[in-house]
């Protein structure tokens, strides 16, 4: 059985309009630049954990077909947003059980052009009949007050209802979150978008669901990201060099949905995050002042703020007055989201939970560029997707 996890190698492609690729192509670009990345081919690799929600099923199989058709045990796994952080837990659980000593992990989605999405992470139907159906025989929607069952929807409603429990929001923070992170992105030459935008621009955009206007929503595009993950025996085996350039997996942790009172009304992204930090801490031995950068799952502006709060970056309540103290910005004490976030960056969904690592990776080998923040050590990288499934993972850099 293995102790320590490693990511010895990570990559993801560029977010954006891929017309011209598909899943497979994507996938495999992906796996193909990680594994090179961590100086290993596909006959190291015991297991590989494969996530993808639109395309079909079986892609790891497909992947297999163009990256090395070896026999190993593949997992295809459907997690709605968690779904990359879901195949990088399955290559990782398969090391810590002791069935092979190096995992590939692979998330990856087209996305570009697929409009709002419903509770499930699939497009939304046009449902123009209202008749019961179901397993609740419900009329309408149940998710969201509203009945919205859309993301935009729910997600707004989310962040609404913190402002009213807590007071501190308007629009215009929400919009100011969205302005960080776009400005965020014009250091990250992989985001779909890497425009800086003004606060007026933002508030000025399309509704999509009040308060998140459209720059404020993630965006749908196409990408791929994977990793290679070993174990701490095997890293001794490798160079100095992937030694040194290896970074530690301190936390890795997956939660859902615990019993609540309210979970048929408005689905909670709250209590699952919160659950899922606690343990991620625990499991890494930090707190959340350790931490050098968060990238945290900012599928909507509101969804950013409720999340410093879950993620216990700011005390209970706080996260307004958190925000506006300056702390999320890369030049603050607890930077999050310098990759531009899922606003800017996109979020093509499976590839997600593997990308916010990717970011996370570099910053601590120090190989993050233009957007380096200096001297880090620690990051976390969150993902939530409804239904409902949330990852925490606490990335150290080595000691080399
Ligand atoms: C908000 C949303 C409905 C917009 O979709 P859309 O109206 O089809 O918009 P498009 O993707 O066609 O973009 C139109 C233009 O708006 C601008 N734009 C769209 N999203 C943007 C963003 N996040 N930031 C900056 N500009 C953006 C771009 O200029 C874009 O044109 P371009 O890509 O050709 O440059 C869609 O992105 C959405 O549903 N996002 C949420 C996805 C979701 O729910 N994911 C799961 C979350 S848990």
């Amino acid at each position: 059985m293995a102790d320590d996890i490693w990511i010895l190698g990570i990559h993801m492609t560029k977010f954006g309009k891929h017309p011209d690729k598909d899943v497979v192509d994507l996938g495999a670009e992906a796996a193909m630049a990680a594994l090179k990345d961590a100086g290993v081919t596909m006959k190291d690799v015991g297991i590989i954990g494969a996530g993808n929600l639109m395309g079909g099923g079986g892609i790891g199989q497909q992947l297999q077909k163009q990256i090395g058709q070896t026999g190993v045990p593949v997992y295809n796994v459907s997690n709605a947003c968690a779904t990359g952080a879901t195949a990088l837990r399955t290559a990782i659980m398969a090391i810590k059980a002791g069935e092979t000593d190096c995992g590939l992990a692979v998330g990856v989605e087209k996305l570009a052009g697929a409009g709002l999405l419903g509770g499930g992470g699939v497009a939304k139907s046009d449902k123009k009949e209202y008749k019961p159906s179901g397993r609740y025989g419900s009329v309408t929607n149940t998710d969201g007050r509203i009945g919205t069952n859309t993301m935009p929807g729910v997600f707004a409603q989310i962040g609404m209802e913190y402002g009213h429990k807590y007071g501190g929001t308007s629009f215009e923070l929400f919009a100011k979150i969205s302005e960080k992170n776009h400005a965020h992105s014009t250091l990250n030459p992989l985001a779909a978008y890497t425009k800086k935008m003004t606060l007026e621009e933002i508030m000025g955009d399309v509704m999509i669901a009040y308060p998140n206007t459209r720059p404020m929503c993630s965006a749908n595009c196409d990408g791929a990201a994977a990793a290679v993950v070993v174990s701490g025996e095997k890293l001794k085996t490798l160079s100095l060099e992937q030694q040194r350039r290896a970074v530690k997996v301190s936390a890795s942790i997956l939660t859902s949905d615990p019993w609540e009172e309210a979970c048929q009304i408005l689905p909670d992204v709250n209590q699952l995050t919160k659950n899922a930090a606690k343990q991620a801490y625990e499991q890494a031995g930090v707190g959340p002042s350790d931490l050098n950068l968060v990238e945290l799952h900012d599928c909507f502006a509101t969804a950013e703020l409720v999340h410093y709060d879950n993620l216990g970056l700011c005390e209970e309540g706080g996260a307004a007055d958190f925000f506006n103290s300056g702390a999320t910005w890369r030049t603050g004490t607890t930077p999050v989201n310098v990759s531009g976030g899922l606003e800017s960056k996109g979020h093509p969904i499976s590839a997600t939970g593997i990308a916010n690592i990717w970011e996370v990776c570099h910053h601590l080998r120090g190989e993050a560029g233009d957007r380096q923040i200096e001297g880090a050590r620690v990051g976390l990288a969150h993902v939530i997707g409804l239904g409902s499934a949330c990852g925490v993972h606490i990335l150290e850099k080595s000691g080399l």
